[in-house]
């Protein structure tokens, strides 16, 4: 079509949005076993947001497009309780942390450096931005981690100007970085000027405990924090953003206020008082996380020793709700079944096992890679909240999951025809 641009044409809907259509679909038939491909923090809002919520539902005025002041104190001494030197002025609120990275690219000069497997929409977000998007290879070996050697390669295959994106804990890996991993890089980051956008839209789901290990430590003055309510506070949903600009990259400040003035204007005025009490990180909102991110740990244990036992390879997950296992040890099989692509996997998956998970290329990964992400968050957030820790097992606790295992084990042992 010859009115449309150029820069449309390939990019498509999102590939985590369309598999979670399909397995409602089947599940509505009552042919899905388990839903592994979504990402979405299966419990209820925390009650002290809902209230914040209600009471504040007939606030109609505009906010200020930068964020509510209360909201963008509130998130600066949340961070800085985190040992960031960061106050009011350097927030900014958007309507998910996913329009606010949008809006920081659209900003930022020169290529975007991602390493691999990387979350779905960053990729389609610099080609939204007609902005090069340079992959950089990782492996399995080192938890899908970027290496201090490769990252120096890409900075000088691109001189100039350049953005990298951390996300950690990783999606899809389940991965951390370490301060030490952080500190690696960042001496490069700091050498080349590389700005680092830090994605730490998980940065509270650890299992570990306490929040991860984040680039701006270690290079403060270059690192861009983003994160939200949408995963450690469940409330993905409500559609709140935060990003963290420190003083030194001041400059980038008023392109942004133009960004979000020019188009959302700002974010829906209860929504940002319904996030200020989990900003305010109280001891109610803080044991919700602790016993949340207690139950991500149990389930993607659960599924961690599942997948060993199949002879997976897998990197340990270490946060956030997500594992990345790689058939690979069973490639001989599955081709003998007509399967060789991560692709013909999740679809025999879905298709033969009620399975649903998504293939590693969606994520960056070569076609023939036969690892899938797999999301660990199917089942009923509101039971299991109730009953963590009484001494139900795993298996008792997540019943999706294990059936989901059990079909996998299943699918795996099926002879050929
Ligand atoms: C790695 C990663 N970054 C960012 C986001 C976007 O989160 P938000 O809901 O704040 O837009 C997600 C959500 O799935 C994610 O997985």
């Amino acid at each position: 079509m010859d009115r449309l641009n150029p820069r449309f044409l390939a990019v498509k809907e999102s590939a985590t949005l369309a598999i979670n259509q399909r397995a409602r679909a089947l599940r509505q038939a009552g042919q899905l076993v388990c839903h592994l491909g979504f990402g979405e923090s299966p419990f209820p809002v925390p009650p002290l947001m809902v209230e914040a919520l209600q009471e504040h539902a007939g606030e109609k005025a505009y906010l200020p497009g930068e964020g509510l002041p209360a909201l963008r104190e509130a998130a600066a001494a949340f961070l800085r309780r985190q040992g960031h030197a960061l106050q009011a002025a350097n927030m900014l609120v958007g309507p998910g942390s996913k329009e606010l990275l949008f809006d920081l690219l659209a900003i930022l000069a020169g290529p975007v450096l991602v390493p691999v497997p990387a979350w779905v929409s960053y990729a389609p977000q610099a080609a939204l931005l007609g902005k090069p998007f340079v992959p950089l290879a990782t492996s399995r070996e080192r938890g899908y981690r970027l290496s201090p050697e490769t990252l120096a390669q890409a900075c000088t295959a691109h001189p100039g100007p350049k953005t990298l994106i951390l996300n950690s804990p990783g999606n899809p890996t389940g991965t951390i970085y370490s301060l030490e991993d952080l500190r690696g890089l960042a001496e490069i980051c700091e050498r080349e000027g590389v700005i680092v956008l830090s994605d730490e839209i998980y940065g509270l789901v650890t299992f570990a405990g306490g929040p991860a290990p984040s680039m701006a430590t270690v290079l403060p003055s270059q690192t861009i924090i983003t994160t939200g309510l949408s995963k450690a506070f469940a409330a993905g949903g409500w559609r709140l953003g935060l990003a963290a600009v420190p003083d030194a990259l001041g400059a980038l400040m008023a392109p942004l206020r133009a960004m979000i003035s020019e188009t959302f204007s700002a974010v829906s005025a209860p929504i940002q008082y319904g996030a200020l009490p989990a900003l305010a990180y109280g001891p109610k909102i803080e044991a919700f996380v602790e016993r949340t991110t207690a139950i991500h740990r149990a389930a993607s244990t659960f599924l961690f020793e599942r997948f060993q036992a199949l002879g997976l390879l897998c990197p340990r997950p270490e946060g956030a709700f997500y594992l990345f296992p790689d058939f690979e040890p069973h490639r001989e099989a599955l081709a003998t079944r007509g399967i060789t692509t991560g692709a013909a996997l999740a679809e025999a998956l879905l298709r033969d096992a009620g399975v649903a998970t998504l293939p590693g290329e969606d994520f960056g990964m070569a076609a023939e890679s036969l690892t899938l992400r797999v999301a660990s968050v199917d089942y009923d957030g509101a039971e299991v909240l109730e009953r963590f820790g009484k001494g139900a097992a795993s298996d008792d606790l997540f019943p999706r999951l294990k059936a989901g295992a059990d079909a996998l084990e299943a699918f795996l042992g099926a002879r050929t025809a």
